[in-house]
């Protein structure tokens, strides 16, 4: 069988990131780091690693930084490689998106995930899609969590999201699944809810912040009904498709950080800077310290 490519990705960052007030005053919670990079600089990347080419961010008029962390500065470029500073351009490289590639639109209401991903309708198209959250960073062995799920999409077409078990007392943090048959890692899905409470959850498995869907789903968002604490909820939308179209969920090989919560977010530094060959030993030692 053979699908539509994925070429396309979402990547709703209009919120406000009240939860990280003051810091996010001024900059968009997007651009704090994990690492050495912005949050918005590892889920782009892990895009790109899928395959990703044509980037979109629903964001909002005070959130230009995005952008122009992508923005291509030849006057730099030119400066770092006349000094020879060839690790440092390596590591800006990265950052560059070719022109028109990256298309921003905006969401000017907060009402929910599933109207930011609407506002994306126009310059989506009719063709398959992935959505990236930024909040979620998933830190792999070889390829992207995203990468893992095109090469499982290649395989068995229709809508796809990542998995994961979260203690059943979290089901509701999160959008939670029923699962049908499993081969190997590929659940087949057979309903979803939105942050149910733990009693009245289908399972413990979430849903991880990354999705490939059919271009149907707006069909679906298009009727702007409300869920789950009042907003337009992706859940629901997904939801409805089951049934008409084939939906599965992989559990996928690799670590996720909630960074949209302040532990979560430290955790995941953490665990970046363990990581990191330059000074993990050292942060070993500064966390010894505090044993
Ligand atoms: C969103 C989704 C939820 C998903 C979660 C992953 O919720 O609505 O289904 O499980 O992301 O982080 P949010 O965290 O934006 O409330």
């Amino acid at each position: 069988m053979t699908f539509k490519p994925v070429r396309k990705a979402v990547f709703p960052v209009a919120g406000l990131g009240t939860r990280f007030l003051p810091a996010t005053k001024a900059i968009p919670k997007e651009m704090l780091t994990v690492g050495e990079k912005p949050l918005i600089q590892h889920v782009v990347e892990e895009a790109r690693d899928a395959g990703i080419e044509e980037f979109i961010f629903v964001t909002s008029p005070s959130k230009e930084t995005l952008k122009r962390h992508f923005d291509i500065i030849p006057e730099l470029e030119t400066v770092l490689e006349k000094r020879g500073k060839k690790e440092l351009l390596a590591k800006l490289r990265p950052t560059n998106i070719a022109a028109g590639k990256l298309k921003t639109t905006y969401q000017n209401e907060p009402l929910g995930l599933g109207h930011a991903v609407w506002c994306a309708k126009e310059l989506v198209g009719r063709e398959p899609f992935a959505i990236i959250l930024p909040d979620v960073v998933i830190a792999t062995k070889t390829k992207s969590c995203l990468a893992q799920m095109v090469d499982a999409y290649n395989k068995v077409g229709g809508n796809m999201i990542a998995l994961n078990e979260v203690p059943k007392s979290e089901t509701n943090k999160y959008g939670i699944i029923a699962p049908g048959n499993i081969d190997k890692n590929i659940y087949e899905i057979k309903g979803m809810v939105e942050k149910p409470k733990p009693e009245k959850a289908p399972s413990n498995l979430s849903i991880t912040g990354r999705y490939i869907l059919q271009p149907e789903v707006f069909d679906y968002l298009d009727t702007f009904e409300t869920g789950a604490g009042g907003e337009i909820q992706l859940t629901d939308a997904m939801a409805k498709l089951i049934g008409t179209q084939p939906f599965n969920g992989i559990v996928f090989e690799g670590k996720d950080y909630d960074c949209g919560s302040r532990l979560g977010f430290i955790e995941a530094n953490i665990a970046y800077g363990l990581a990191d060959p330059e000074i993990s030993d050292d942060v070993r030692k500064i966390l010894d310290k505090f044993r």
